[in-house]
């Protein structure tokens, strides 16, 4: 192989963490050496600093940082005490998580079916899942929307289904921190706003985090409490039931870094995604953005129908190319939560999509020379 041919072929990273790793430099060493350096390693001073940042980022009242995505949706509902009678109406093509919080406390998720083109909660069938959780002799309570790959579930039209059947919106934005919707930023859209900090996110730290957001000061001051134990006046003082969801010093400090590179990286991935965007859609169906919606590009997502998936990933992947499902297997398909109920006419949408979909590699520093590799790669693989 000659020196061209083996550059050509040298594997390309699905997400690159180390490239922004060395973009970032010593500035996270620095931070981290500062944390080592006072030893509050526990809520120390760069947690409620990351926490003002992030609230100013996205114009939210309140950021509360937690310790996972995961966190930041049990934290609410148990703030909002959603248990056994009730249901939280949730989309299936979603990460399991989304649904897992439910079930902890208690309550029964009800999954709705999405809208093919944006990939997210189809406001139709969450009018029916409602209708399915009454029938079921469920409280409806709650409604996760999911902002899937980056992208903004419909927030007009969810809010007004949620205002008529009184029910809390909490958006689950793990993918989607940075995004925006009619001029409004991710963390203002929904009552309560989800994120996660996992090192694959748009925004991720170097280990486990989360945040919340909210304009409601008493529901933050509870979510803070919860947060640590139930804590009331004092560490001490139990006023409720909590949990050790606290995000790590050192964890807000490499976020407090990151923050900084964050809205360059927003604007790379746009770019990032229309060029692919462009150079596919002839080819496969390209993710459209609804109007009034920017994405953070979690994912770059292509649809590729008549069961050339396969064929796709395994052209790219004998290439050095990476892909990934997500999701081949719908929530209501995995073995812990099929016997939930679904909204009356099923998830088609959902069930088509997990058959289609397949992402491409996709992140900030994706250069136009590997990116046109990855793109001659899908055309030869599709046009074969
Ligand atoms: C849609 C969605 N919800 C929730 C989560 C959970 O976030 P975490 O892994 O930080 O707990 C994820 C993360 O993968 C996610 O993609």
């Amino acid at each position: 192989m000659n020196q061209q041919a083996r550059v050509d072929a040298a594997p390309i990273p699905f997400i690159d963490v180390a490239a922004q790793r060395r973009r970032l430099g010593t500035a996270i060493d620095d931070a981290i050496a500062r944390v080592l350096g006072h030893c509050q390693f526990i809520m120390g001073p760069e947690v409620r600093a990351l926490e003002a940042e992030l609230a100013a980022f996205c114009g939210a009242r309140q950021a509360i940082s937690c310790a996972s995505g995961t966190d930041a949706l049990l934290l609410p509902l148990m703030a909002k005490g959603i248990g056994p009678g009730d249901a939280v109406i949730c989309p299936s093509f979603t990460f399991h998580a989304t649904a897992e919080v439910v079930t902890l406390l208690g309550a029964t998720p009800v999954f709705a079916d999405v809208e093919a083109t944006s990939f997210n909660l189809d406001p139709e069938s969450l009018v029916r899942a409602v209708a399915t959780a009454r029938q079921a002799g469920l409280a409806p309570k709650a409604v996760i929307p999911v902002d899937l790959f980056g992208q903004p579930a419909d927030f007009n039209r969810i809010k007004a289904v949620g205002s008529a059947e009184n029910l809390f919106v909490l958006d689950d934005a793990a993918q989607a921190f940075g995004a925006s919707w009619q001029n409004r930023r991710v963390g203002t859209l929904a009552e309560v706003t989800a994120t996660s900090f996992f090192p694959a996110k748009p925004l991720g730290c170097y280990g486990d985090g989360g945040a919340i957001f909210t304009d409601d000061d008493a529901l933050a001051q509870t979510m803070r409490s919860i947060r640590v134990h139930g804590e009331g006046r004092d560490k001490y003082d139990c006023v409720r039931i909590g949990l050790n969801g606290r995000l790590d010093t050192i964890q807000a400090a490499v976020l407090i870094e990151k923050l900084k590179i964050f809205p360059a990286e927003i604007v790379a991935r746009e770019r990032i995604a229309r060029r692919y965007s462009e150079a596919l859609a002839d080819v496969a169906t390209v993710p459209k953005l609804a109007r009034g919606a920017t994405s953070v590009w979690a994912q770059y997502t292509i649809r590729v129908t008549d069961r050339r998936r396969d064929r796709l990933a395994a052209a790219l992947k004998a290439q050095g190319i990476p892909t990934a499902i997500y999701y081949s297997k719908p929530v209501h398909l995995q073995d812990p939560y099929r016997h939930f109920p679904l909204a009356e006419g099923g998830l088609p949408v959902t069930e088509r999509l997990a058959e289609e979909v397949i992402s491409l590699p996709m992140h900030a520093y994706l250069d136009e020379p590997t990116q046109d590799r990855i793109i001659a790669a899908v055309r030869e693989a599709l046009e074969a």
